[in-house]
This record gives structure tokens, C-alpha cells and sequence, in this order.
């Protein structure tokens, strides 16, 4: 049977492909990019959340948030080695993040004004984040798939953490729910934007559903998240920000209004408000931890060369 065969067999019948296998290099290269994004995204995602642990309003807050952040940087190192598994380095990749040559998730390109932010990312964000990731856990590339169980896992603590921290706070004052309304009345549409542009203007879905990298389109999950998500909003009491948002029957679906496609280019291509910010405080962090890898690769060397001598 000639590689491509049992490549195509192997995808055929949904079984797992592992990094000792053939694959055709439009595969590796798509899961690479695929891998890469989201290791970013989850690096940089530790950024709009972790400018509040020195503010949280409790330690209980502060430990859950701390653990939160922790999570994420926890997600992106065991992604860029699911990336390593293809041959990518992992150096590399951070290097093309910082010169904007790979993307992260545009939703980590808005700012977070308040404390309810932290309650809402984790609620909306984290919560798009399980609709889209569930689904990979059933991704062709088995080192992919493997690392989506442990983080689907923990990403439903993000969720649920946040969803209480909003349950506390409209319970609170009637500041407190104010805060948390217009909280979701910032981060509703970008957290919509996160599942990609709508299907006719994917460039890879299609290749990607071929290959069972992806195992629904965009669309698809989008529709699940906001169907999931409209009456998690009314056990909260908070209104979603769309007044053309309402149930569907004869679709059984939730009809919702356009997404600002205009928006999602311009923070996708680098003008969101906050993306000079963070690339620029990934390049930092990456600069300033420059000696440790430098030290870290010397005692490597000298390790190496009493094992030879
Ligand atoms: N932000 C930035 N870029 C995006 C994007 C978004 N929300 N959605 C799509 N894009 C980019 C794609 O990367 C692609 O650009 P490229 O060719 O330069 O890579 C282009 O827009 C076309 O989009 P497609 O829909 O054709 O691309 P994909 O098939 O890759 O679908 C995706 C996009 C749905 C994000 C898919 O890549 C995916 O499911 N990735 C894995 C999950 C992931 O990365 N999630 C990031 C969320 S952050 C997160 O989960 C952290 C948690 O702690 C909250």
C-alpha cells in the first residue's frame, strides 16, 4: 500500500495519525499553523487576565485567577510540543509570533477595563473556547487530540469560574451588575469572532474537514455556542448585546445578528485596540528570558560533554 494510501485509509476509517507516519506536507503545514495559533493564543491570552491578579478583589479572587493564568501558560507550553511532534521548533514559532508572521486568537486584542472582564472572559471566552476545542478532541493528529482532552478539561474550570464570579457580582450591588452588563456588552461580538469567519470565507475549512482536522465549520460551532450561551445569559439576568437575537423554531436554532466582519479583519491584520501591546509585551517577556535559555542551553552543553568524555 503506497503512503498516500494508507494516509487516506487511516483518515478514512478515523483513526489517528501519529508523528511517526507519512503525511502529505499541506497536512503537516496545516497543523503546524493550527497548533502554532493556538500555543499563541494561549500565551498571549495569559496577558489580558493576568493585568488583574494584583487587583482581584479577594485572595480567593487572586488564587483562582492566578491558577486560571497559570492554566493558559500550562496550555501553550504542551501545544508548541504537540508542534514539535510535526518537526516545528518551538523557538521559531515564538520568533514568527513576535514578527506577526503566525496569528494568535484576535479575541485577546481587546482590553480588560474591569473586573467583570475576568468573570466574562471566562464565562463567553472560555466558553467558545470549550465549543471549539471539544470537538478537536477528535482531531486526526493524535498529539493534537491527546492535549485538547487535558485542556478541554481544565478550560471547564476557566468557564465555571468565571460564570460564578458573575453570579456573585449580580447578586452584588447594582454598580456591580452595571459593571457586568457592559462587561458583555464589550466582549459578546468578539467572542462570536473567535469561532473564524463565516464558512464561505474560510480558507481551510474545507481541507480541514477533509483531513477530520477540524470536525465542524466555523458556523457550525458558532451557531452551538450562542444556542448554548442565551440561557446561560438569562439564569445570569445580563441581556446579550444583539437585538436581532432570538429563537428560532422552525430551526430549532437561535437566529443572532451580522457579525462586524470589518472589525474581525481589522483586529485579525494587527489594528485590534490592543495588539501592538501585546506582541510587544510577548517580545519583552521573550527578551528578558533570553539568559535563562542561554544558561539552561550551557549547562546542556556541559552535561553533554561529561557524558562524552
Ligand atoms: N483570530 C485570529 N485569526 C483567525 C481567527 C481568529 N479568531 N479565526 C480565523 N483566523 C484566521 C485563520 O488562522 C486563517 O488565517 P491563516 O491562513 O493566516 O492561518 C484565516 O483567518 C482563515 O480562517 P479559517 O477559518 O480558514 O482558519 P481555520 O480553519 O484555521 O479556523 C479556527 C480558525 C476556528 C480558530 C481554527 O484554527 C481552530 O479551531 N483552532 C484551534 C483552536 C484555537 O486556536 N482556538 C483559539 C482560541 S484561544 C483559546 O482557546 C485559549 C483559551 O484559554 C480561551
Amino acid at each position: 500500500m503506497s503512503l498516500e494510501l494508507k494516509f487516506e485509509e487511516t483518515i478514512a476509517h478515523d483513526q489517528r495519525i501519529e508523528p511517526r507516519d507519512w503525511v502529505p506536507d499541506a497536512y503537516r503545514s496545516t497543523m503546524v499553523r493550527m497548533i502554532a495559533q493556538h500555543a499563541h493564543s494561549e500565551i498571549i491570552g495569559m496577558q489580558p487576565e493576568g493585568n488583574w491578579i494584583t487587583r482581584a478583589p479577594s485572595l480567593r479572587r487572586k488564587a483562582i485567577l492566578l491558577a486560571k493564568v497559570q492554566d493558559e501558560a500550562g496550555h501553550g507550553l504542551y501545544l508548541y510540543s504537540a508542534a514539535e511532534t510535526l518537526g516545528a521548533d518551538r523557538g521559531e514559532l515564538t520568533e514568527k509570533l513576535i514578527a506577526g508572521k503566525q496569528k494568535y486568537s484576535s479575541i485577546f486584542n481587546y482590553p480588560t477595563l474591569t473586573f467583570a472582564d475576568v468573570g466574562v472572559i471566562g464565562w463567553l471566552v472560555d466558553g467558545a473556547a470549550i465549543c471549539n476545542q471539544v470537538p478537536l478532541c477528535r482531531s486526526s493528529y493524535g498529539p493534537y487530540a491527546r492535549a485538547m482532552i487535558r485542556i478541554c478539561k481544565e478550560e471547564s474550570f476557566h468557564q465555571r469560574q468565571g460564570y460564578e464570579l458573575l453570579m456573585t457580582m449580580m447578586r452584588g450591588t447594582p454598580e456591580q451588575r452595571e459593571m457586568v452588563q457592559e462587561a458583555v456588552n464589550r466582549w459578546w461580538w468578539p467572542s462570536l469572532m473567535m469561532f473564524g469567519p463565516p464558512d464561505a470565507d474560510s480558507s481551510h475549512t474545507a481541507q480541514s474537514m477533509a483531513w477530520k482536522v477540524k470536525r465542524h465549520t466555523n458556523d457550525e460551532l458558532r451557531q452551538r455556542f450562542v444556542d448554548m450561551t442565551v440561557p446561560q445569559a438569562e439564569a445570569l439576568g445580563v441581556t446579550l448585546p444583539d437585538p436581532e437575537l432570538k429563537w428560532n423554531a422552525a430551526r430549532g436554532h437561535h437566529d443572532f445578528g451580522e457579525i462586524d466582519w470589518a472589525e474581525f479583519k481589522q483586529v485579525v491584520s494587527g489594528n485590534g485596540p490592543c495588539n501592538a501591546q501585546r506582541v510587544a509585551h510577548r517580545k519583552a517577556a521573550h527578551d528578558d528570558g533570553a539568559w535563562v535559555r542561554e544558561a539552561a542551553a550551557a549547562h546542556a552543553r556541559k552535561i553533554d560533554e561529561r557524558q562524552r568524555s
